[in-house]
């Protein structure tokens, strides 16, 4: 894999500013995706700015998300919203996109994808079952 020299991946994408260039990328993205998009709120920069806190320390990076609101328990942080496995493909593809937009390394992206689709899946908890049509 193309981390060659670096030691994690925040490194390997440039640390807090590569970081950040994902997630500039990243959420566009889930705003324009049909499934995504009715989770989140029309203000995006208060997710944005914690998203980036958040994947610096899970790329391996400083542990600026701890430092500022404790234990990330992410899975719990996630249950108010309805989250099926294919809202969680979803997710993983935008992120895709978002490591392409930023011109990585495939061998990089296909690393950085492997390690968020754990996560992506044990957040699932739904399966649709109870949403309604809207
Ligand atoms: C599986 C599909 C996923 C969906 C549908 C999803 C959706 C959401 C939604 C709706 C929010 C709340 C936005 C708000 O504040 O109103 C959120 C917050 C967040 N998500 Fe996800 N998410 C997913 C996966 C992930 C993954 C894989 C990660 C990282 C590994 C992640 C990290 C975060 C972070 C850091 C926050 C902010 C938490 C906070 O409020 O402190 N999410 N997500």
């Amino acid at each position: 894999m193309t981390m060659n020299n670096y030691s994690n991946i925040y490194d390997a994408v440039g640390g807090f500013e590569g970081v950040t260039r994902i997630v500039e990328a990243f959420y566009p993205r889930v705003l324009k995706h049909p499934m995504l998009a009715p989770l989140f709120p029309e203000d995006i920069q208060p997710v944005m700015e914690k998203q980036a806190l958040f994947l610096s320390q899970f790329f391996g990076g400083p542990s600026l998300y701890s430092d500022q609101y404790g234990h990330p328990m992410m899975r719990a942080r996630h249950m108010p919203f309805p989250i099926t496995p294919e809202r969680a493909e979803a997710w993983l593809s935008c992120m895709r996109g978002a490591l392409e937009d930023n011109d990585l390394p495939a061998e990089l992206r296909e690393f950085v994808i492997q390690r968020l689709s754990g996560p992506a899946h044990h957040f699932v908890n739904s399966n649709g079952d109870n949403e309604q049509e809207t």
